[in-house]
């Protein structure tokens, strides 16, 4: 990435009021990783320090300074998966792609980590693949998973996908359920919410199909826009004080029925979520 193409591109979020994460996200995009070239051409531009810069680059694991594969593997190495099967499951992966945990194959294909808690304990080992938690993952299940990610795991099979299951949620607040069963998304009943963004106010539904991103909305909501959700029946914001592990938006917490808390980020367009259904603790 050219220094002029760094600086023209920050330049444009600057004069669009968006702050420094959009532009990382910008090059992270166009380049798969933040080049230290681009960093401090971002830093001349915006004012910041290098060291500022930097803070917020290592902060969010959505950037990486180094260059990483089309498909990034992340392999939970919480205590829970752990004691789950969580090393034998990064150990056949290591095997399958010939390379180690926080490294790339030379083909640039795949890029293989291992993260902390992701907050899906009960499900574990969990996996995730572009975005994707896979959940119980078993090492004769490493190579399937990894064929069907080189083939994109982006088309997500509704029916009879095992990374699809419907939840049932409410409000972490009244307690009132979310799910309408007049609003079907997916073939099932949605979950349907109250939303606000650049002051405008309505309806959002969200399929209920954990794993599923379909959802639809009264007005549109552009790409990268971090919206305020609402309980449609007591009308308190949706807030758990989490922020997004992709992205640094704030996550929007709900009740699972029979236990547990989802949360989903509050930014359109980004797939971060977490699934806790070990307790209710919000
Ligand atoms: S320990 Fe793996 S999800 Fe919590």
């Amino acid at each position: 990435m050219k220094t002029e193409e760094v600086a023209n591109l920050t330049e444009r979020h600057l004069k669009a009021g968006d702050g420094l994460i959009s532009i990382l996200e910008d090059i992270q995009g166009k380049h798969g990783y933040l080049p230290e070239e681009a960093l401090r051409e971002v830093a001349e531009q915006t004012g910041r320090s290098l060291v500022d810069i930097y803070g917020v680059a290592t902060f969010y694991r959505a950037f990486s300074l180094t260059p990483r594969g089309r498909h990034l593997i992340a392999v939970c190495s919480g205590t829970a998966c752990h004691v789950r099967g969580g090393p034998r499951v990064i150990k056949e992966i290591e095997q399958q792609l010939g390379i180690s945990a926080g490294e790339t194959t030379p083909d640039r294909e795949f890029t293989l980590e291992t993260v902390a808690c992701l907050g899906a304990c009960a499900l574990g080992p969990v996996v995730v693949i572009d975005g994707h938690y896979l959940t119980k993952v078993e090492t004769t299940k490493v190579k399937g998973i990894i064929e069907q990610a080189r083939k994109g795991l982006d088309k997500v099979e509704v029916k009879g996908d095992e990374r699809v299951f419907p939840i049932e949620v409410s409000c972490p607040r009244c307690n009132h359920s979310l799910i309408r069963s007049d609003v079907l998304l997916d073939g099932i009943p949605a979950i349907r919410v109250t939303v606000a963004f650049d002051h405008k106010h309505g309806w959002l539904s969200i399929s209920s199909l954990y794993g599923s991103y379909t959802v639809s909305s009264k007005h549109h909501i552009p790409e990268d826009t971090i919206v305020d959700f609402f309980c449609p029946h007591c009308h308190a914001e949706l807030l758990g004080g989490t922020m997004c592990p992709e992205c640094g938006a704030p996550m929007v917490p709900m009740i699972v029925r029979g236990g547990g808390i989802v949360q989903i980020c509050s930014r359109r367009g980004c797939k971060g979520h977490m699934l806790d259904i070990s307790g209710t603790n919000l």
